[in-house]
């Protein structure tokens, strides 16, 4: 097995069957799985050091007219409480945020129609305006390519779309026949070549996934070499068609985030909000397997339980200065430690 891992720490493809016997023993042996996980850590570590960047996460809006088959926020959830957050609350959570040390805030939300191009352009106006350097980053799904690039000459130069599945028929068992896999690969296509760092990834674990999809995932990232990686493990909502099954795997995920790692030395890969719903350190253990990024929730104490993707997810009252140091002793214990620039996107050495 080493030799696979050598032979992807070259930056050479494996073949799937080869993708396939890694994964199946990391799995069930440690000694492969710590091999992997050490040689994705020391990755990170040639190309960023010990520090970790820092995002400020903002959930703008729990109103989405998708309906994933996965998520908590989707439109046929009548139990969920929607709310919009109002231009001067996000700008707020920007300068709080801003004073507290963070140089890049993330607007994540459901498709609302309410955030039109018009009033993103001036929050973004707004933001860059209070919070001169910052990096905005976007994820608010799927938008035509000239949304895209009005938000981008407006100052956003990040988008956060995952891909969910590279697989065609397991995106259409996830998804309502509304969304579309063709879209989905065409919104993150025009945001590459928009000039937009941006992130795709997957959940590990959603119903019906097999190893092989997840194959799949690998590929289509190494096709379109994405700047950022967001990897999250399933976990059921009670309100949604997969409300009865089982959460993903946290091994499986930590796994696919160290190859992913080693396929992309220098992306920025998160420490993903559910990698730490699923354990007490997972954040951590995140680190340990080749991320480098964490993005401490930033929203109005008062919105957080309502952006309900999946059930479980802290929404602690602390403020935003007590979140930061509470990370830093985190990371501490495992030797690393914030770096609070921006952290774009480059290519190293
Ligand atoms: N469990 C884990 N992640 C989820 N997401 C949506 N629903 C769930 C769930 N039940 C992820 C999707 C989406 C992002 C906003 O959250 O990958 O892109
Ligand atoms: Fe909406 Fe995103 Fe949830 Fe799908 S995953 S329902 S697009 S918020």
């Amino acid at each position: 097995m080493k030799q696979l891992i050598e032979k992807l720490s070259s930056k050479q493809l494996l073949e799937s069957d080869e993708f396939n016997q890694l994964i199946t023993t990391c799995l069930k042996c440690d000694n492969t799985f710590n091999h992997l996980r050490n040689k994705a850590t020391l990755i990170v570590q040639e190309q960023f050091g010990f520090g970790i960047y820092t995002r400020g996460l903002i959930e703008i809006s729990s109103y989405c007219r998708n309906n994933c088959y996965y998520c908590g926020l989707r439109r046929d959830n009548r139990n969920a409480t929607r709310y919009r957050l109002n231009d001067d609350e996000i700008l707020s959570c920007c300068i709080d945020g801003y004073q507290a040390g963070l140089r890049t805030f993330v607007l994540q939300g459901g498709e609302d129609a309410a955030f039109t191009d018009n009033r993103l352009v001036d929050l973004i106006t707004q933001i860059h305006r209070h919070c001169p350097d910052v990096a905005i980053t976007l994820s608010l799904g799927e938008r035509s390519a000239e949304s895209y690039q009005l938000l981008y000459n407006a100052g956003a130069s990040r988008y956060l779309l995952r891909h969910e599945a590279a697989n065609v028929s397991l995106y259409s068992q996830i998804h309502p026949s509304k969304m579309s896999h063709d879209n989905r690969i065409s919104c993150i296509k025009s945001l590459l070549a928009t000039g937009y760092q941006t992130g795709m990834g997957m959940m590990i674990g959603v119903p019906g996934q097999t190893i092989a999809h997840l194959i799949d995932d690998l590929l289509l990232m190494e096709q379109l070499q994405p700047h950022m990686i967001g990897i999250g493990t399933f976990i059921p909502h009670p309100d949604t068609p997969f409300g009865t099954h089982s959460a993903g795997d946290l091994r499986l995920s930590l796994i696919i985030i160290a190859i992913a790692r080693l396929m992309h030395p220098y992306a920025l890969i998160p420490a993903t909000t559910a990698l730490a719903t699923l354990t007490p350190d997972g954040y951590l253990q995140g680190i340990l397997s080749g991320a480098n990024v964490v993005m401490p929730n930033i929203t109005p104490n008062v919105a957080r339980p309502h952006y309900e993707i999946y059930p479980g997810k802290e929404h602690s009252q602390s403020t935003i200065t007590s979140t930061l140091s509470n990370l830093s002793q985190q990371l501490a214990t495992i030797g690393y430690h914030i770096n609070s620039s921006r952290g774009d996107y480059k290519k190293r050495n």
